[in-house]
């Protein structure tokens, strides 16, 4: 396959071939970003969203390829999500999320025994999308089901009309904001760390474990950002994301998902100060986007794995698929990939 030397290429001529690309592929194509691509990228996407709209989308689309702009655990749940012709491709497959590799199935089952056993089965497990495919399909083998950062809520209640006590994988923040919101008592929730000898008798009175793993870009967030922001803008309206440690979201207006923290923005007066903890190629598209609007990062963080993907990688997958090469197709194991579809498929029913 003879491909262009991107290097030498302009960033308008990159621009301009996008363009052209994806007008000769036409409806064959889709092009889903994520929220937290550059501006460079997200330019070209055909959807934006959160995981959950992506997810959606992947299911929906009846385009033979989807190029994927995100990281890798998305571009998985899409080739798990569409259908057995469509191709799904990640411009820069190396892109992972740090968070997804916290857990694997095989040190969640040794939690999984450990406590289905003290609580005699009376146990589900809910794992978070930013997880492996072998994680997702662990817990749909055993009636549980994935959640995003926009429905762990709805997943959590669902999971406690099946079972008493609920094993959350692999973000910590994410399980302990959710199960908080949901009225859950401190004394209810523990951690189970698999680095720390994890003694499951501990945590016999808990309702929910939440696996000890985190998001960097996320924990970066600190609850003195906060003091401080407030005592530079006392009106202004603070938003973080669901994966921020439990201190920052208690300092906090709001939490919401990508998607959530959008919405949250556009509702917003005109006038208002608006703060917001996440990742920060979001942030200021947001601020760019609503000049009536002062809105600012809590503290600069950016994922470094999102901000991988430049325009010359998307150019790269496109002419591979014009010339019938695709390149960084990601695809799953047949068998991983059913079970993976089952915990997925309840996420979709329940929310
Ligand atoms: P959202 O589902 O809110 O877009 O979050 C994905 C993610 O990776 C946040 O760090
Ligand atoms: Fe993963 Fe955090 Fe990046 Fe989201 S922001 S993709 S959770 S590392």
């Amino acid at each position: 396959m003879s491909l262009r030397n991107y290097d030498d290429m302009s960033d308008q001529d990159v621009v301009e071939a996008i363009h052209r690309a994806k007008a000769e592929l036409g409806a064959s194509l889709t092009i889903l970003g994520h929220h937290y691509q550059r501006d460079e990228v997200i330019q070209f996407a055909d959807y934006r969203g959160d995981s959950l709209e992506l997810s959606r989308r992947a299911a929906t689309t009846k385009a033979k390829y989807i190029v994927f702009c995100g990281v890798y655990f998305m571009a998985e749940t899409a080739a798990i999500l569409c259908g057995p012709d469509q191709i799904v491709i990640q411009p820069v497959i190396e892109a992972l999320c740090p968070m997804a590799r916290l857990a694997t199935a095989a040190e969640v089952s040794e939690a999984w025994e450990a406590l289905s056993n003290m609580w005699g089965g009376d146990l589900l497990p809910i794992t978070y999308q930013n997880s492996i495919a072998e994680l997702k399909a662990f817990v749909g083998q055993r009636d549980g089901a994935v959640c995003t950062s926009s429905n762990a809520a709805a997943l959590f209640a669902w999971g406690f009309k099946q079972k008493g006590h609920l094993l959350f994988t692999p973000d910590e923040h994410l399980g302990t904001n959710t199960a908080l919101a949901m009225g859950i008592a401190d004394r209810e929730i523990g951690v189970w760390d698999r680095l720390g000898s994890p003694d499951p008798a501990a945590l016999r009175d808990c309702r929910v474990v939440v696996w000890k793993g985190y998001c960097y870009v996320h924990t970066g967030f600190e609850p003195q950002h906060v003091d401080a922001i407030r005592a530079q803008y006392p009106d202004a309206m603070i938003i973080v994301h669901p994966e921020c440690p439990r201190e920052v979201v208690a300092k906090s207006d709001a939490t919401g998902s990508t998607s959530g923290i959008i919405k949250m923005v556009e509702q917003a007066p005109a006038g208002q100060t608006i703060v917001i903890g996440t990742e920060c190629n979001l942030v200021y598209r947001l601020a760019h986007e609503h000049p009536d609007k002062r809105i600012l990062p809590l503290y600069e963080r950016t994922c470094r794995s999102m901000s991988m993907t430049r325009m010359r990688n998307l150019l790269y997958v496109l002419d591979s698929i014009l010339m019938g090469q695709p390149v960084n197709v990601v695809t799953v194991e047949p068998e991983t990939a059913r079970w993976a579809r089952v915990a997925l498929d309840r996420m979709l029913q329940a929310s």
